[in-house]
């Protein structure tokens, strides 16, 4: 009988990568289908994200929900990975001792022989270590069935921001090959993909072999990417300020294939607390990178994230934070109260602010930053956007969901053959977060 697969992932779009290259190896190694209910799996897997404290306590409690099922099932396998199995490792198994294997962001390629000596031993595996970017020679081809596929161009974060875990549970920045790149989009276009999203931590960090000895930068990888005919429209994330190179800019002109949309973490407003965060630039430098672009790219959308309440923000630091905000019109963000984690130096900062101080604070950004994008969502309506069709409507099965440009999601009346195309729609109505079309015409 097929052996069933069941993967609950947390955190950030590696992870969400990581997930399905997961199923792809233990599909090709043991024949393993995916499930959606944990209580039919013979493997159990728990992607996991620490980021901020509470993501990685939900783990334990999630670990403590499935273990009940080991009881009517004896040959069930329960891994953990992902960033809190990196940082973690044989801690996780001594917590909880019914986890059978441990394994890193870099590992994961080695489940099949992980799962296997489990079962051949009985003992539990932990293997989290950092074999550099050897898994992607070890996985199998991607496959997929929809419009838009992610490629990975780097693992990794060697950028050490003063509050963040992702250097500890990554590594270094490892930037693949520039032809292994390339091999996967060419695999990918062949399935019939039109949109292409590069992925990484630092994606503008990117500096890939190019085989002759020489490396070729972001700025190049994207023009390489776009030079595919099928290749109908390309986005990244995430990027960094910092590598946000005049060349990269550029590419915004000569490229249009490539979306205008941008979301580019700023954290913060206040330079004192950049500093502090050690983000390696000021405001100025950054509204002068969105200046650059928008000369480039009149309508690109700039989204962002930001963290509130890092030790030692004061109101007049927050102020700052607001001011950006209207300074360079984010249209979306996403945005966070400072958690503190163990082993990152701002962990060891004081930190006067109340929690209360800092919970109001987040409350006021956000709710400035939902009004810049209801404005902005408003200017859409009676646009005619050429949309990427992904899947069926959430809420409504009649109804189909597609993707702007500019990355926001339309609900619209079509047909399901249309799944994996572009279509032109004109927005007709905006409501809260979701943009509702009419179809004008399909495109080939
Ligand atoms: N590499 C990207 C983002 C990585 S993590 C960048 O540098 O921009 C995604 C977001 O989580 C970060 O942009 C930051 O806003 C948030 N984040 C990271 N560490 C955090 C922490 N300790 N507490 C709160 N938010 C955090
Ligand atoms: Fe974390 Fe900073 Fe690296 Fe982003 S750049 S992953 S915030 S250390
Ligand atoms: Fe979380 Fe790891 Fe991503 S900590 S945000 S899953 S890189």
């Amino acid at each position: 009988m097929t052996k069933k697969l069941y993967i609950k992932t947390y955190g950030c779009q590696m992870n969400e990568y990581d997930s399905e290259k997961m199923a792809d190896v233990l599909r090709a190694c043991d024949g393993m289908e995916q499930t959606n209910k944990p209580e039919e799996a013979d493997v159990i897997l728990f992607n996991t994200c620490s980021i901020r404290e509470k993501a990685e306590e939900k783990v334990f409690s999630d670990l403590g929900r499935v273990r009940p099922l080991k009881l009517s099932k004896p040959g069930l396998l329960i891994g953990v990975g992902g960033c809190v199995a990196s940082l973690e490792g044989e801690a996780i198994a001594k917590r909880a001792p019914y986890v059978d294997v441990v394994f890193g962001p870099q590992t994961l390629h080695r489940l099949p022989q992980l799962l296997q000596a489990c079962r051949d031993t009985g003992l539990a595996q932990v293997d989290i270590s950092f074999p550099e970017i050897e898994k992607f020679d070890h996985l199998p081809a991607s496959q997929t069935a929809s419009g838009m596929a992610f490629v990975s161009i780097m693992e990794g974060c060697s950028k050490y921001c003063t509050y963040c875990v992702v250097p500890y549970t990554r590594g270094e920045e490892v930037s693949r090959p520039l032809a292994d790149v390339l091999r996967d989009v060419r695999e990918l276009l062949g399935q019939g993909v039109k949109e292409i999203t590069l992925l990484g931590q630092n994606v503008n960090a990117y500096c890939g072999a190019t085989g002759d000895g020489d490396t070729a930068d972001f700025a190049f990888l994207l023009q390489a990417v776009a030079a595919f005919d099928e290749v109908e429209r390309l986005r990244y994330t995430t990027s960094h300020p910092k590598e946000m190179t005049q060349r990269l800019i550029d590419v915004y002109a000569t490229t249009p294939k490539l979306v205008s949309h941008l979301h580019l973490p700023v954290q913060s407003g206040s330079d004192r607390i950049l500093a502090a965060m050690k983000r390696g630039y000021t405001t100025l430098e950054y509204k002068s990178i969105v200046r650059r672009l928008r000369a480039m790219r009149p309508d690109i959308c700039i989204t962002s994230d930001f963290i509130v309440g890092f030790p030692g923000e004061t109101e007049r630091d927050f102020g700052a934070t607001m001011q950006l905000i209207d300074d360079v019109g984010f249209e979306a963000c996403f945005s966070y109260v400072y958690s503190p984690r163990p082993g990152t130096p701002a962990a060891e900062l004081p930190d006067d602010t109340p929690a209360e101080v800092k919970s109001a604070r987040l409350a006021r950004l956000q709710t400035h930053i939902d009004e810049l994008e209801q404005r902005a969502n408003q200017a859409m309506l009676g646009t005619v956007q050429h949309v990427l069709v992904e899947d069926v409507s959430k809420k409504n099965a009649q109804e189909l969901a597609g993707r702007t440009g500019n990355n926001r999601v339309v609900n619209f009346c079509g047909t399901p053959d249309m799944i994996g195309r572009f279509a032109e729609v004109k927005i007709t109505r905006v409501v809260r977060h979701t943009l509702r079309g009419e179809l004008i015409s399909k495109t080939s």
